[in-house]
């Protein structure tokens, strides 16, 4: 059974790559980012507690994302597996995903931070569905709405040049120490990101 985390860098494609292993082993993507976004459209209690985090591109408070990543791997869908993308980013996280459960492997996908500004600025969502494109690497055929939905897409208010330094301040300085961790423990792939995406997925591929 897999039990993945995709760690590497902001915009290295973590998101992209974890949709594409969902669809091939019909398990679950568990992103805490994704579903902080939703409440924020919702407009919910939880959403309004996290929109200042996430629009800086802070980290939310442990103790709300903690909560909503053990609820959701409690569902029945998370039984045969699951990924996480982006969870545990900090100390704090890793110490409660210890208690949770045993990761069978990390991804942590690589590239540098001038290729992360290129690929983030670029980057396009559904308002709707959540789809990803790019505009110049996976851009939506028709500009402005979403192949798979017809949703709006647009840029991601996080993907500011300022919001984006912070995501990558934090992932140095934050995310780098779990990664560490889990190297220890022998379960860490690195895959260059490098490369276009499906050079990236047959990679991960070969590992698993
Ligand atoms: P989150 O949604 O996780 O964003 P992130 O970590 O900043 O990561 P990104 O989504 O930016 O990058 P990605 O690697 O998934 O890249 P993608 O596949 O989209 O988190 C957002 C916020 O939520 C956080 O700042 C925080 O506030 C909150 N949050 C999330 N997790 C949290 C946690 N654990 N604790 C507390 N708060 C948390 O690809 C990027 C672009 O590049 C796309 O346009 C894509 O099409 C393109 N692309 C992908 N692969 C390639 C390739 N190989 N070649 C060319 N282009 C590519």
């Amino acid at each position: 059974m897999y039990k993945i985390a995709m760690l590497g860098h902001q915009g290295a494609g973590k998101g992209t790559q974890a949709e594409l292993l969902s669809k091939k082993f019909g398990i679950p993507v568990i992103a805490p980012g994704d579903m902080y976004r939703r409440e924020i459209e919702l407009g919910t209690e939880l959403g309004k507690m996290a929109q200042g985090y996430v629009d800086q591109g802070k980290l939310a408070p442990d103790e709300l994302t903690n909560e909503i990543v053990k609820l959701r791997l409690e569902q029945p869908d998370c039984a045969k597996g699951f990924i996480l993308d982006g969870f545990p980013r900090r100390i704090n996280q890793l110490a409660i995903m210890e208690k949770l459960q045993e990761l069978t492997h990390v991804f942590d996908i690589e590239i540098n931070d001038e290729e992360a500004v290129r690929r983030l600025s670029g980057r396009r969502v559904c308002s709707k569905c959540g789809a990803t494109y790019h505009v110049e690497s996976k851009p939506s055929k028709k500009e402005g709405i979403c192949d798979a939905c017809g949703g709006r897409v647009e840029t991601r208010k996080d993907d500011t040049p300022e919001a984006i330094r912070e995501r990558l301040d934090i992932y140095h300085r934050e995310t780098r120490p779990v990664i560490a961790f889990y190297k220890e423990k022998g379960i860490v792939h690195e895959i260059n990101g490098d490369q276009s995406i499906e050079s990236v997925h047959a990679d991960i591929m070969k590992v698993l």
